[in-house]
């Protein structure tokens, strides 16, 4: 079975496509390696990748109209798991055209290219932050997620409208996938988890946003590419008890599905920092600030509907999967404290 795997040089879809491999999965891995955080990273994550049998890769952006019409015409994809974006909330601020070429013209062409090449199956990432406003906890897809807070979550909120035309006009199954926070080895620099590592080990103070009353379900990726692996099998099926009088924001008469992906427990990001002062060795400097605009106090994921439809639970406990990203951090930048 051959899958297309787009943004497979960024943080999830790397650690995707190497288990998508170890399964022996036939994977076709395309990226931009755009400069929104340090290439290099995307580079050592492409350099673990490259030579593995089953893997073929093309430097290509998803905007990039017929290139990617090429690429589905060449290779007849079973599935396509779109991950490819551009991520980041607070950046959605200064730079939102980025958030309109890949999240919204690069994904009208991944959406077209399932139409008229024949995909079976398209799971792409949405995000925790379509909650937006939205403070009924935990956050259910069952809620409505009308009101987004920065442009990035109407991006992501977009996606899964568009999905839901492209599963109801041509039949095209469609899975989308809000992420909660996600962090582990081979994270991306611009998340908190791995700013404060970094900030902490070299002594710098730490930006605590809304004087650190703030709470997040902190996935660790593993658990994250567990839930995509297993949805992969998971078609979606129009779901004949949809009810267009009380029309459930999860499903659809249409082949079309959305799913939480988080850790389900919650953590105070003030835990959250003390344990990874642990792990490092060294306490951290705080600078205590208020809340940033765009950003949302909590995250906590209802992931009920995931569990009953592939029997996991994201669990890993932050004490396992930082130990995991500190040992990780200190390894690639050489960084040399005992904890
Ligand atoms: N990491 C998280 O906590 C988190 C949370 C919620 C949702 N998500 C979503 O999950 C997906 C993966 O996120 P990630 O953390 O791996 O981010 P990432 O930035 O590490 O990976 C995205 C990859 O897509 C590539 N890309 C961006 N625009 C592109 C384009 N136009 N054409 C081709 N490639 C392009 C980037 O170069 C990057 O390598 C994204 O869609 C993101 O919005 C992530």
């Amino acid at each position: 079975m051959k899958i297309l795997v787009t943004g497979a040089a960024g943080f999830v879809g790397y650690h995707l496509t190497q288990r998508l491999l170890e399964q022996d999965f036939t994977v076709v891995g395309i990226d931009n390696e755009n400069d929104y955080y340090d290439p290099k990273l995307k580079e050592g994550r492409l350099e673990e990748l490259k030579g593995k049998s089953g893997f073929t890769y093309y430097k290509m952006d998803l905007s990039d109209t017929a290139s990617i019409n090429e690429l589905f015409e060449k290779h007849s994809f079973h599935t396509v798991i779109n991950l490819a974006a551009q991520a980041g909330v607070r950046y959605s601020l200064q730079n939102p055209r980025a958030y309109i070429d890949s999240n919204i013209v690069g994904f009208t062409n991944i959406l077209e290219g399932c139409r008229h090449f024949d995909v079976k199956h398209l799971i792409y990432a949405s995000s925790s932050s379509v909650y937006g406003a939205n403070t009924k906890m935990p956050f259910s897809e069952h809620d409505n997620v009308s009101h987004p807070v920065s442009l990035y979550a109407a991006t992501k909120k977009s996606n899964e409208l568009m999905a839901h035309t492209y599963s109801h006009l041509y039949g095209i199954p469609t899975t989308g996938l809000r992420f909660f926070t996600v962090y582990g080895p081979w994270g991306r620099p611009d998340m908190a988890y791995y700013s404060f590592t970094k900030d902490i080990i070299e002594g710098k103070p730490i930006k605590v946003f809304n004087h650190g009353k703030m709470k997040r379900d902190f996935t660790y990726i593993d658990d994250i590419v567990e839930g995509i692996v297993r949805l992969t099998d998971k078609i979606p099926q129009p779901n004949a008890e949809w009810n267009r009088h009380a029309a459930d924001p999860g499903s659809s008469y249409a082949p079309y599905k959305i799913y939480n992906i988080g850790n389900n427990q919650p953590v105070e990001l003030m835990k959250f920092i003390n344990t990874l002062e642990e792990l490092i060795g060294k306490k951290a400097n705080m600078e205590y600030l208020p809340m940033q605009s765009g950003d949302v106090e909590a995250t906590f994921a209802d992931i009920s509907d995931l569990q009953e439809a592939v029997g996991f639970n994201p669990s890993t406990p932050i004490e396992v999967g930082l130990e995991k990203f500190v040992k990780w951090y200190k390894s690639y930048y050489k960084v040399d404290i005992k904890a």
